[in-house]
């Protein structure tokens, strides 16, 4: 089963499929017309223009000033419709909706795991609702993975130290490839799972039949109890640490005199590395919790912080590459 009749192309399953493979056909049929167009040519102005006797001079020529315009325009037309074609499908599968769920995806040597909001942890396994669109939040344990769900077209770095993202719609009911599409050491080739694509209610029934350790919100709510970072986070303001209530999706103003748009980036490298941003007014107090805490606890930390601020969770802000949403004007601390 493949797109346009050809075997060699994975299943066309996420909504903007069809698009991504109408373009690179389109690539590939100009590539192949101007490459067999010039080599044909070569041919046969070789034999046609060919020495056909000691001696002989060919004609010079002067240039031709309407040949040179036709083929300088016309390839100018051709790559220009490439780039905005490109670029048009480029930002659609760069921007997740706003009304996108988010999973959250860890790469490790070799695996994938991944976490439902609803608490539901899988590894080499990822099950999804069709016609909703999902948002992959993801990062990296160890060394630089490539989480490629070949028939959504879409594919995007696992990169240690930071978190990346990429947003499908799946449009068909069934079961496909996940690849690390990323060297990444002696068992890349094997780095393979499955994401099903389930109907809404058989995903709901999936969902409910998991999450023995509670919700993410709640897993993360323990381990801000358990790490004590209530004792200085306080709701006040007043705290050693800026309060956490609707930061998310505001831009915070830092010691430096920059600003910071609140996101899970943001958030996870704060937690991990809590000298890199400084709030304006605060101290450098915090310790830093680099190697203390891995990445799936702080998937669930990032999750309990986002909860503090739910006028902008609900819409889902927090998207590195998308436009930001305008930040409620003089909220910080
Ligand atoms: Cu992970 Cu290649």
């Amino acid at each position: 089963m493949g797109s346009f009749g050809i075997p060699l192309f994975p299943e066309q399953a996420s909504t903007f499929a069809q698009d991504i493979d109408a373009l690179y056909l389109f690539i590939v049929a100009v590539s192949a017309f101007f490459a067999l167009g010039v080599s044909v040519a070569v041919v046969v102005f070789g034999i046609i223009y060919r020495r056909r006797h000691e001696g002989e001079i060919g004609a010079r020529i002067e240039g031709n000033l309407p040949l040179e315009l036709i083929w300088s325009i016309i390839p100018t037309m051709i790559a220009m419709v490439m780039f905005g074609w490109g670029a048009s499908a480029f930002y659609h599968v760069r921007t997740p909706p706003k009304e996108a769920m988010s999973v959250y995806a860890v790469g490790k040597q070799w695996m994938w795991k991944f976490q439902h909001l609803e608490g539901q942890r899988e590894i080499n396994e990822l099950h999804v609702p069709v016609g909703r669109a999902v948002k992959v939040i993801i990062t990296s344990e160890d060394v630089i993975h490539s989480l490629f769900f070949p028939a959504f077209r879409t594919k995007i770095d696992a990169i240690p130290g930071r978190y990346t993202q990429l947003w499908f719609e799946a449009s068909k009911v069934g079961r496909y490839h996940i690849f690390c599409a990323e060297y990444c050491g002696t068992n890349h080739s094997a780095m393979i799972g499955w994401v099903t694509v389930m109907e809404p209610a058989d995903y709901q029934a999936w969902l409910s039949g998991g999450g023995i350790e509670g919700t993410l919100v709640e897993r993360g709510e323990r381990l801000f109890q358990d790490l004590a970072c209530g004792s200085c986070h306080l709701d006040t303001g007043r705290g050693r640490g800026p309060s956490l209530k609707e930061i998310v999706g505001t831009q915070v103003a830092l010691a430096n005199g920059s600003t910071a748009l609140v996101d899970e980036g943001y958030l996870r490298e704060s937690i991990i590395n809590s000298q890199a941003k400084i709030v304006e007014g605060f101290q450098p107090l915090m310790p830093a919790f680099q190697g203390l805490i891995s990445e799936d606890n702080l998937v669930a930390l990032v999750e309990y912080v986002k909860s503090q601020s739910p006028s902008a969770t609900t819409t889902a802000a927090a998207a590195p590459t998308a436009p930001p949403n305008p930040p409620p004007p003089g909220k910080r601390n």
